[in-house]
């Protein structure tokens, strides 16, 4: 299963980079992900000299195997990257190519947040967990890894609709035993007919080892665009509109954890001698 898994990863990376233009994961192609032609936007090969690189190359490392290097902040049986496809340096699939949109304006929350922030809410409803602290190591290390995919990137550029999950419409209601079908022939075989996954190979979609009811994936036209574009793992790009909503709709019919937001979030104090 891990290696159908490895193969099936390649060859998803590759068709998706087509659409993008770009070669591998080198170049997004779109305003926001220009710059970096023929360079990788990570490659742990070129990475900034010493300590930098260094958290950088744990930033990844936290981003795609979150269980075993974020161990206390994550509930979900799932990684960053189970929807931050390749690291999230691919467009379409959870592209995190974007620091320098932040701070910006949350209609979720009713202020300007932080990139922090932003992370703060995933590790919440997307990983169903904990944000670590701000100041923390695990933080930081994220941070830096998103500020290196996404260097120069113009600061306060208008969010090109290119990086973000896409957004599409069903011709038709979504109908949820017409996703049954779909979900048997094209998805158990990698999330289980329980939908729980395999843990450290494919992510939960539903259940308690999920995300959260608060998650942007938890919204079907969130889920629908990401499989439209993404899914089958291996076969990215098959499903119609209707039948990504339709297998979307399915999933979302199961249950999945709440969330609390009532929950008040106490990160450690620091030390005035600290600063
Ligand atoms: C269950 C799927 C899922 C998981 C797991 C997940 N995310 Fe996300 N994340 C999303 C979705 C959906 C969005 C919104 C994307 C969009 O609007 O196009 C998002 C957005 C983001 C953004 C903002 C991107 C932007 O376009 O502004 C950041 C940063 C981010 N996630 C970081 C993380 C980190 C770090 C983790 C792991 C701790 C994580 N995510 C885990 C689904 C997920
Ligand atoms: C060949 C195995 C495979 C098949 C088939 C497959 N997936 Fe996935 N899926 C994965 C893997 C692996 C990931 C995590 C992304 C990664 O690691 O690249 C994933 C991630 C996801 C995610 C985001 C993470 C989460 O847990 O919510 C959704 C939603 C999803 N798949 C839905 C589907 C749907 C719907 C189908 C059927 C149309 C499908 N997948 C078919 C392997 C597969």
């Amino acid at each position: 299963m891990r290696a159908l898994y490895a193969i099936a990863s390649a060859v998803v990376a590759l068709a998706l980079a087509g659409c993008a233009g770009g070669a591998g994961n080198s170049t997004g192609g779109t305003a926001a992900g220009r710059p970096l032609a023929g360079a990788a936007l990570y490659d742990p090969a070129h990475l900034p000299a010493g300590k930098m690189g260094a958290l950088v190359r744990e930033g990844y490392n936290i981003i795609t195997q979150t269980h075993k290097f974020a161990k206390p902040y994550v509930v979900a049986q799932m990684q960053c990257s189970s929807c931050h496809i390749a690291g999230g340096t691919i467009p379409r699939g959870g592209y995190l190519r974007i620091a320098g949109h932040f701070p910006q304006w949350n209609k979720r929350s009713h202020r300007a947040i932080a990139l922090q922030d932003r992370i703060a809410e995933c590790f919440l409803y997307s990983m169903n967990g904990k944000p670590p602290a701000y100041d923390s190591r695990t933080m930081i290390a994220v941070v830096a890894y998103i500020n290196w995919i996404s260097r120069g990137q113009k600061t306060f550029s208008p969010i090109d609709p290119a990086v973000r999950i896409a957004r599409i419409k069903p011709p038709a209601p979504p109908s949820v035993s017409r996703g049954a079908k779909i979900y048997a022939a094209q998805c158990s075989i990698c999330h289980q007919a329980t939908g729980a996954g395999i843990p450290g190979q494919f992510p939960a979609l539903w259940g308690a080892t999920s995300f959260n009811k608060g998650a942007g994936m938890a919204k079907l036209a969130m889920m629908a665009g990401f499989v439209r574009y993404n899914m089958p793992l291996g076969k990215a790009g098959t499903l119609s509109n209707q039948q990504a909503y339709d297998v979307a709709a399915f999933v979302e019919s199961h249950k999945r954890p709440a969330f609390d937001k009532t929950a008040a979030i106490a990160f450690p104090p620091e030390p005035a001698s600290f600063f």
